[in-house]
């Protein structure tokens, strides 16, 4: 059991949960891809938050997954986006024209992070181009995935609605802590000193 200075009392979804969730959607995709003759994808992984959900769920897909990072930072410290999304590849995106592209994420919230990666995406003649989100928040979201019927059902794969609450572990932060909580939890006001 960790200690930490600040409050994350409440959990939301636990390891065995999450673990459960993270195999499935792991094993409908491999299911997907491989329905359409698909053996290898480029699952490109968000960063910082998706490090821990990627981590799992490629080691479950059964078709091969060759793994880049790319960061998309927008909140600094706080708990709501400071700034519009920018992005930095860590890698040569020359690469990518003609493959399959997988974004790994760890939620959604707003959409703006998914919709200006994916719009600066679509630029590279890819072959195909889909979603998994381990969460979803349930806030109103105009365009990028309400909006597009189309999106939804072909491109988007999440793993939990969850509520409009800030949350953290299992790679999500808040100022840079929390990432190593082995489960999902929501974030809490300051309190003095509580163990979780
Ligand atoms: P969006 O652009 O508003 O959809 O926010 C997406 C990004 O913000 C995610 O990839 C996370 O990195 C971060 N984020 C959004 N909500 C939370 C949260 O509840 N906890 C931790 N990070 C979050
Ligand atoms: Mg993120």
């Amino acid at each position: 059991m960790k200690t930490f200075q600040t409050k994350t009392s409440q959990q939301l979804l636990s390891e065995g949960v999450i673990e459960k969730r993270v195999a499935e959607l792991a094993a409908t995709l491999s299911r997907e891809y491989v329905k359409t003759g698909v053996t290898e994808v480029v699952a490109l992984v968000v960063l910082k938050g998706a490090f821990v959900f990627a981590a799992d769920f490629i080691r479950q897909m059964t078709i091969s997954c060759r793994v880049e990072f790319v960061k998309v930072s927008s909140y600094e410290d706080a708990t709501s986006p400071q700034h519009t999304p920018s992005i930095q590849y860590l890698f040569d995106t020359s690469t990518l024209p003609g493959k399959h592209v997988l974004i790994i994420e760890d939620i959604i919230d707003s959409g703006n992070t998914l919709h200006v990666l994916m719009a600066d995406l679509f630029n590279l003649s890819l072959a195909s181009l889909k979603v998994c989100a381990l969460l979803d928040k349930e806030v109103f979201r105009e365009g990028i995935l309400e909006g597009y019927r189309w999106f939804a059902n072909n491109c988007y794969y999440m793993g939990f609605r969850i509520p409009d609450k800030f949350v953290v572990g299992y790679g999500l932060d808040h100022a840079g802590l929390y990432r190593d909580l082995p489960d999902i939890r929501v974030l809490e006001e300051e309190k003095n000193g509580d163990q979780v």
